[in-house]
């Protein structure tokens, strides 16, 4: 006898539910099918009217994250293999508000993923010798070659890159936003990966803009609501570390603040081989849920 297994979830249609109520499916079992491939047969061969997000289907586009048996996980890399013969329980990502099924609305996301300026600002704007290098620059009086005007801005050491590589990772899932328990609780708070991606841009040699970043990372709804449960890190499918980034930059923006109101100030090298100490940190080896 062909293998079967019966997956629910949980549908929200604005048009006919009040609430969301659970809906269950039996589908043909195979070892090694994803769960995004277990909803594509559902939406093609039993209920077409199930909507869900999805693209890449290798955990690149971020788009594809769930709550599947109440953990948040990206559907298209994980297996019915790891539930069967147990029904699968799958639902929208916990924390946002749901459009439709599987489908959350990251509007507010994305808003406070803007506020953290999550791009280099130039490293010549802000400071006096450099905004007259740039005037020379511009007017062509800098006796520069343009291969030395571009190393001015963008030569990077590996040693430079290591220190925020792993926050480049991240893919925007928001997986790390629906394990947060202070994201069910204060819905304002910046969060995981908006948070981990400024101290991606603050800790690029290239970057200048980190006291910006710091005067909305010090916020009330900044780092400071973070209580370190450390989940979100767990969770990650890319192994950010977004808790890590956030202790980090509660640390920064502590002594910061302690020197003069949040601007970030040279520190003096006590201090600062703290810092880069603590950075140094290693975070223990991520295991499997
Ligand atoms: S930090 Fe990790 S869990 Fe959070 S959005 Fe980025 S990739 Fe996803
Ligand atoms: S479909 Fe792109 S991450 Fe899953």
């Amino acid at each position: 006898m062909n293998k079967t297994i019966t997956i629910e979830v949980l549908r929200y249609r604005r048009e006919q539910d009040k609430t969301p109520v659970w809906q269950a499916y039996e589908i043909p079992y195979k070892d090694d099918l994803s769960i995004l491939e277990a909803l594509n047969y559902i939406k093609d061969n039993l209920d077409s009217s199930l909507s869900y997000r999805w693209s890449c289907r290798m955990a690149v586009c971020g788009s594809c994250g769930m709550m599947i048996n109440d953990t948040p996980k990206l559907a298209c890399e994980t297996f019915l293999r790891d539930y069967y013969p147990d029904n699968i329980r799958i639902e929208a990502l916990k924390n946002f508000d749901i459009e439709r099924d599987l489908v959350v609305d990251i509007e507010p996301f994305m808003e406070k993923f803007q506020k953290i300026q999550p791009y280099v600002i130039n490293a010549m704007t802000g400071k006096k010798e450099k905004i007259k290098e740039n005037a020379e620059i511009d007017h062509g009086n800098s006796g520069k070659t343009p291969a030395e005007i571009a190393a001015m801005s963008s030569k990077q050491t590996p040693a430079e890159l290591v220190k925020f590589k792993q926050y480049t990772m991240c893919i925007n899932c928001l997986l790390c936003y629906a394990a947060c328990p202070q994201m069910g609780l204060n819905p304002k708070f910046l969060g995981p990966a908006a948070l981990s991606m400024a101290q991606r841009y603050n800790k690029d040699t290239r970057d200048s803009g980190k006291a910006q970043r710091f005067e909305v990372m010090n916020e009330k709804e900044g780092v400071w609501p973070c209580t370190f449960v450390g989940y979100c890190s767990k969770v990650c499918p890319k192994s950010v570390d977004p808790a890590g980034a956030i202790q980090q930059a509660k640390l920064e923006g502590t002594m910061s603040m302690g020197f003069k109101g949040i601007n970030i100030l040279p520190l003096p090298k006590s201090v600062k081989d703290k810092v880069n100490k603590f950075n140094q940190f290693k975070q223990p080896e991520k295991t499997e849920a």
